[in-house]
């Protein structure tokens, strides 16, 4: 059986033997200058920026397999054999190199010649053409000149043209069908590839990537003419394996037989039961994924991604029968199925398994609640024979027992019921607007509103670069909502977010009115705050504004560090480097940069090192206006793409680091404090991510790992320095007791007999003793060798045999130390020698080497021709 290793090995070894760069996966979570899909849903997306020619590519020719996730398929998975959420696609990619002729010989030669696949059930599609492309009769002729027969080219339409999103590089493309049989089919005469059923599966796809489609689905031409493939890893396991679906794998089936042993019940005995268990197995695999590529369960974006499928993964495994909490032990199986071709995955480990279990115990009583006031509602609809679910009821499910309503409709649609989605709407809308109108936070404000509002009044001065507490008048007034108002000031303290940092919090008072700010807008040279205020004020109210320096101080402190960062980066990577995306929050940094490979463990060190060093210097920051064209004189670091105004701000860390920056800063490196990187990953290809934490965050981070290890040291009784000894003897120690006591609950006596009975029975010779003995009976297969190498250890340099009877039959083992070897005694000659006395035979290497026999009335002869061989 061809294992999925072997798949991603042969396909790799294919497309570097044909000059392609193989490059390892990048992160599901998209680079930052990718906005167009929330998780990575092709192996071509970390690329784009090749295909549209806005970066050169390191090759011509590149192959990847690249981890995916298609949330569009979420409801379908489960119900057909073919459908997975997450997957591996295999793919090789040509940037203005070959072009059709290549892409086809190259998949066809792979199919065929070294996976096997039978050409006689091979199919391609070709694009069948549309208004402004005709048919694609390159490709046709390239699949016959193959050897496919004209009746198993088929062309399709849209299928067959492929498209990263409604705009971007897309082109026709071509794909390998492989026929799995009538029995698997739908039955009808004209089923062919593009039918809906599971015979004929899609096992790779051939984009002839030549356009970039604009907004109005307008083609032009890209700058050269690209091939983008893809075959996913899965489908290929499931044909070379004679799986029935993608859930029969290898894969697949280590993670349905760990949920048979959980549940207790069987996936072949078939049944709605069947479902679950696929259900489950992608929706596990994905989450493990997606939670080790660092998105955290959250009601929007990535992490409502993560939420959605981990709540159907609970939802389906108790239908199994399963106990919560168990997603920690179906983590451990699919990080078991998929760490050889994922090595990400058991470096997060245990991070990530707190996180699915965290989120697994918040959502399994509200499952239990729900799921009994579903029954009941599903009950009512019955008896009163409606034909869906009252919305309101649903809408309470939501609302009051946070009961999500894609699990409502889910669940109700499973027994033939719908729900009135739109009346949902509708209470959900309404529920808004009181939300809203109640609302402590401000998010509803219309940008028109706010725009406007600012125009009301002359531009705010922000001040906040240097004074973080002042007196000021306000200019301008206007309540959005109980209790909640826009601001204007004339001169504002409060940092609104931009450049990467999140913007201030604080507070303004005057006389009797106090008011906390709920957010800062940013507008070309102007600001506007939204404020809870506890009283009324108006225009030319004079009032103290105070920016929360908790959140201030630890965001100005890694802005510098952010800046740090990238210089050392550029001193330890190169200069190739170049800002990609950042955050700057109180909490913690990231920031995200080009550069081709993965950041080594020294070289994150070195860069920690080097952040650490110049803070400790102490060295001033100096923050200054000028030309733009005086900043570039100056050397100052521009971000690519970016557009600047005439007068620019310069962070100047005085002899380090040069930057253009509208950001706050401390005044000196000093007070960044502690810098540590917690995380370095990649988020696309070429684009990495560095994540760290500075000042009193990275102090409390280092002292748990402090308090760790010196609760550990204590516990093993060795300084702390020397943890990493104690615990590598520790765990050596252990597994010398495990395998003694291995070969103790083997019936042997290993450990029992006294050695010396035996070791006074050696010889000498030369430097060497040698030792021929009969081994203590039971002492068999294991403990034997096991007894050879304690009683190597107890005579030092030596050769050692043994024989054992065991009824009839006899082992044999021969064992030498290094010395035994270097002065020319070969154990497997040894036994080659005198196993055939004992009717047996056996072989090993020159160190070690075991035979068994079938004639244990001659072990005596055969272990004096073992004392002449070695005299
Ligand atoms: N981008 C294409 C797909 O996802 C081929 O890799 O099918």
């Amino acid at each position: 059986m061809t294992s999925s290793d072997e798949i991603r090995r042969s396909f790799t070894e294919f497309f570097v033997e044909r000059g392609h760069l193989a490059v390892p996966s990048a992160s599901l979570v998209p680079s930052a200058l990718d906005q167009s899909v929330l998780l990575t849903t092709a192996g071509m997306q970390p690329f784009k920026p090749y295909f549209l020619g806005q970066a050169e590519p390191p090759a011509k020719r590149m192959t990847s397999i690249q981890r995916c996730f298609r949330a569009v398929d979420i409801d379908v998975v489960g119900s057909t054999d073919r459908h997975l959420t997450y997957f591996q696609m295999m793919g090789n990619f040509s940037f203005g190199d070959y072009f059709k002729p290549g892409a086809v010989e190259m998949a066809y030669e792979l199919s065929t010649g070294v996976w096997g696949l039978d050409p006689e059930r091979i199919w391609a599609t070709v694009y069948e053409g549309d208004d402004q492309l005709g048919p694609d009769d390159v490709a046709r002729e390239l699949w016959l000149a193959q050897g496919i027969p004209a009746s198993r080219v088929v062309a399709l339409g849209e299928d067959n043209f492929w498209k990263a999103g409604p705009t971007g590089p897309c082109g026709p493309c071509s794909e390998l069908y492989y026929d799995r049989g009538v029995q698997f089919g739908c039955g009808r005469g004209e089923c062919e590839p593009g039918c809906d059923c599971d015979r004929f599966l899609e096992f790779w796809n051939l984009v002839f990537m030549e356009f970039d489609r604009d907004d109005n689905g307008l083609l032009t031409p890209l700058p050269t003419q690209n091939i983008d493939t893809g075959s996913g890893v899965e489908r290929v396991a499931m044909l070379l394996q004679g799986a029935g679906s993608l859930f029969e794998t290898d894969e697949t089936s280590h993670v349905i037989q760990a949920l048979e042993r959980l549940s207790g019940r069987r996936y072949a005995d078939g049944g709605d039961a069947v479902r679950s268990f696929r259900v489950l197995c992608d929706h596990a695999r994905g989450m493990t994924a997606i939670a080790t590529d660092g998105v955290t369960p959250s009601n929007e974006g990535r992490g409502y991604v993560l939420r959605r499928i981990l709540r159907r993964a609970v939802l389906h495994g108790t239908r199994l029968g399963l106990e919560t909490p168990f997603l920690g032990a179906v983590h451990e199986a699919v990080i078991e199925s998929l760490a050889s071709g994922f090595p990400e995955i058991q470096q997060h480990r245990d991070d990530v398994r707190r996180l699915l279990e965290a989120e697994e115990e918040r959502f399994s009583q509200t499952l239990a609640t729900g799921s009994r006031l579903l029954d009941e509602l599903i009950r009512r609809a019955r008896e009163q024979e409606a034909s869906s679910l009252h919305a309101g009821d649903v809408f309470e499910l939501h609302d009051t027992h946070g009961f999500p309503v894609e699990l409502t409709a889910e669940v109700a649609r499973e027994v033939g019921l719908g729900i009135d989605l739109e009346g949902f709407e509708q209470h959900m809308q309404a529920q808004r607007e009181r939300a809203r109108a109640a609302s402590r936070r401000g998010d509803g404000v219309a940008a028109e509103r706010i725009a406007r509002f600012a125009q009301s009044a002359p531009p705010t001065g922000f001040v906040g670069y240097g004074e973080l507490g002042l007196e000021t008048k306000v200019l301008a007034v206007e309540p959005v909502a109980e209790g909640l108002s826009l601001v204007k000031l004339e001169r504002s303290p409060f940092y609104p977010e931009g450049g990467g940092q999140v913007s201030d919090t604080g507070e303004i008072s005057a006389h009797a009115v106090r008011g906390q700010i709920e957010s800062v807008y940013r507008l070309e040279g102007d600001q506007v705050l939204l404020v809870h205020l506890d009283g009324e004020l108006r225009p030319g109210d004079v009032v103290h504004a105070r920016v929360d320096l908790e959140r201030r101080r630890p965001t100005m402190a890694n802005h510098t560090g952010t800046h740090l960062l990238q210089r050392a980066l550029r001193n330890q990577l190169g200069e190739h480097v170049r800002q990609a995306g950042s955050a700057v929050r109180p909490e913690g940094l990231r920031f995200d940069f080009t550069h081709p490979s993965p950041v080594t463990a020294e070289q994150v060190r070195a860069v920690e090192d080097e952040v650490n060093r110049v803070v400790l210097e102490d060295r001033d920051l100096r923050i200054f206006e000028t030309t733009q064209d005086e900043a570039r004189e100056l050397g100052a670091t521009m971000l690519f793409g970016e557009k600047y105004g005439d007068i620019v701000r310069v962070v100047d860390i005085t002899g380090y680091s040069m930057e253009l920056c509208g950001g706050t800063h401390v005044r000196s490196t000093a007070a960044v404090g502690p810098f540590t990187i917690v995380r370095e990953s990649s988020v696309g290809q070429g684009v990495r991510r560095i994540e760290a934490i500075t000042g009193p965050e990275a102090l409390a981070a280092l002292r748990r790992a402090d308090r760790a290890a010196r609760e550990a040291a204590a516990a093993l009784r060795t300084p702390p320095e020397q943890l990493p000894e104690a615990v590598t003897s520790l765990s050596e120690r252990v597994r010398e007791l495990e395998k003694a006591a291995r070969s103790n609950g083997g019936g042997g006596q290993a450990s029992g007999p006294d050695l010396s009975a035996l070791t006074a029975g050696a010889a000498e010779r030369g430097r060497l003793k040698v030792l021929v003995a009969e081994a203590p009976e039971g002492t068999l297969g294991d403990a034997l060798l096991e007894l050879a190498d304690r009683l190597r250890g107890a005579l030092g340099p030596s050769a050692v045999v043994l024989g054992v009877r065991d009824g009839e039959r006899v082992q044999l083992v021969a064992s030498m130390t290094p010395e035994a070897v270097e002065d020319g005694l070969d154990a497997s000659a040894v036994i080659k020698q005198i196993g055939p006395i004992v009717g047996g035979g056996g072989g090993g290497r020159p160190s070690m080497a075991r035979a068994g026999g079938k004639d244990a009335s001659r072990l005596d002869e055969a272990l004096d021709a073992a004392r002449a061989l070695l005299a």
